[in-house]
């Protein structure tokens, strides 16, 4: 195919984003509402750059300056090596006037394929496919289409008598016998330029907003002697549009059933995938197990054979292989192999634990590292520490952190011994072998090998 494979300098792809969303109800653009762990428009910019075209516009207009750092944002984190170019529409005026905004970015080009922002469960495959078409039918637009059950709420695409396109009529402006069409339009197009040119001069504005309909260029197209074809994609579920909250789960679910799938395929076994949800960033090792009610965010890492859940948050979060998450939080830390956490523990940013380390029950842990086979079992918490090798936390042991103004730090070297219900008044050291007695409020530092006692003698009265 001429414009994908071979000829990217001459393919624009351009994401329509201008948009308020009003009918999501929303402060935040609709394109930034976020699904799988990223910002709608995430998944069109990847389609985008994965076409490897001469350039991505994207029309931004509400909100335009959040719009554009995000989008930057997006980019670089994922890789998105093509050049972006914003195309502000100054007025809510409709997707045809966002498209005729943008023809002095599209100009410089041959070809240029119009994808929607808030279309993010389209799928590379159906994108070049519909690219694939267009090139081989060498019209002068192509349409993505699919028959839906429900054809409510998009465009509708009328057929002559051939099969042949003809146009797309709007709901709001449909005949009963045209909104009776099953066939819709998915918002992804390819035009050549040429015809896109000739054919927005034509088209006016209408419906109850008096919008310019992008659409209309089709009908336009074809009174100027051009031909439309259609590709239809069989898998009606990913042009589905997000328009409001209701749709914007709907394409949640359908995203993370789409990773799981992947997921299962790769070798993960999901217990209960109608209770797992899993980021689109997630990676995950062969033969880990996940539990029913297991939750993982953000950019986290997991590794192999572990057995994560049931109830169970992992964000940003690296587990390493064989590790073991029960009913747990676990927030932006590190878990090194064979390292077991829970049940109801909350490990938060930065720390470090591990490897064969075991932090369970009703244990926080913060900006901390627990060691080696260091064991923090029960009721304890653990903040801005560090402890060594081999280390033994007793139930209920503080680390006293801070002192209303300022953080301290505990260090605790190897094979220490923390007896129950002990606090350690950060700044404080304890050395390496020493021992802590049972609820000790240690305020001074504790020698290698010694053993602390700082609690009041016990008096037996009668
Ligand atoms: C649109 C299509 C409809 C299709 C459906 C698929 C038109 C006229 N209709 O309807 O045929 O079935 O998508 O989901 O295009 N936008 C701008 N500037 C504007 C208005 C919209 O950039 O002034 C952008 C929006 O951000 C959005 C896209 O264009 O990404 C489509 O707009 P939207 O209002 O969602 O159109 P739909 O009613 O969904
Ligand atoms: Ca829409």
């Amino acid at each position: 195919m001429s414009s994908a494979k071979k000829g990217q300098g001459s393919l624009a792809v351009l994401v329509l984003a201008a948009g308020q969303g009003t009918r999501m109800e929303s402060t935040i653009p609709k394109v930034l509402h976020h699904l799988g762990g990223r910002p709608m428009l995430f998944y069109i910019l990847r389609i985008a750059n994965a076409l490897k075209p001469g350039a991505i516009g994207v029309v931004v207009g509400h909100e335009s300056a959040s719009v554009k750092a995000e989008t930057l944002e997006m980019a670089k984190s994922v890789g998105i090596t093509r050049p972006i170019h914003f195309i502000v529409q100054k007025k809510p005026l409709g997707s045809g006037n966002a498209v005729v905004e943008s023809l002095p970015f599209l100009k410089k080009f041959k070809t240029a394929a119009v994808m929607c922002g808030d279309t993010p469960l389209l799928t590379y495959e159906s994108i070049y496919n519909l690219l694939l078409t267009h090139d081989q039918l060498k019209g002068q637009a192509t349409l993505l289409t699919a028959r839906l059950q429900n054809p409510k709420g998009y465009g509708r695409i009328v057929r002559g008598a051939l099969g042949e396109v003809q146009r797309v009529v709007e709901e709001s402006v449909a005949s009963p016998k045209e909104a009776a069409i099953s066939e819709v339009n998915s918002g992804a197009y390819v035009f050549e330029l040429e015809a896109l040119i000739a054919g927005l001069k034509e088209i006016g504005a209408k419906g109850p907003k008096k919008e310019h309909f992008l659409t209309d260029v089709m009908e336009a197209i074809r009174a100027k002697g051009g031909r439309i074809h259609a590709y239809a994609t069989a898998n009606a579920e990913e042009v589905q549009g997000i328009n409001n909250r209701s749709q914007l789960s709907v394409a949640e679910r359908v995203l993370n059933k789409r990773m799981l799938e992947r997921l299962m395929i790769s070798g993960v076994t999901i217990r209960d995938p109608q209770t797992t949800q899993v980021d689109a960033d997630v990676e995950i090792g062969q033969d880990t197990v996940i539990y029913p009610g297991t939750i993982l965010r953000g950019r986290t890492k997991i590794g192999r054979l572990c057995r994560l859940g049931p109830f169970t948050h992992i964000e940003d979060a690296n587990i390493g292989n064989e590790c073991e998450v029960r009913h747990s939080y676990v927030v932006g830390a590190r878990l090194l192999e064979k390292t077991s956490v829970g049940p109801f523990a909350h490990i938060r940013p930065d720390s470090i634990l591990g490897p064969r380390a075991r932090v369970g029950n009703f244990t926080e842990v913060k900006n901390s590292r627990v060691g080696f086979g260091s064991k923090v079992n029960h009721l304890s918490y653990i903040g801005d520490a560090d402890i060594a090798e081999d280390v033994n936390i007793g139930a209920g042991t503080i680390t006293c952190n801070y002192d209303g103004k300022a953080k301290h730090k505990t260090t605790i070297g190897a094979k220490a011994f923390i007896g129950s219900n002990v606090s350690l008044i950060a700044p404080v050291k304890i050395g390496k072998g020493a021992k802590v007695a049972a609820g000790s409020t240690v305020t001074e530092d504790v020698p290698d090998e010694a053993l602390a006692i700082a609690r009041a003698r016990q008096v037996n009265k009668t």
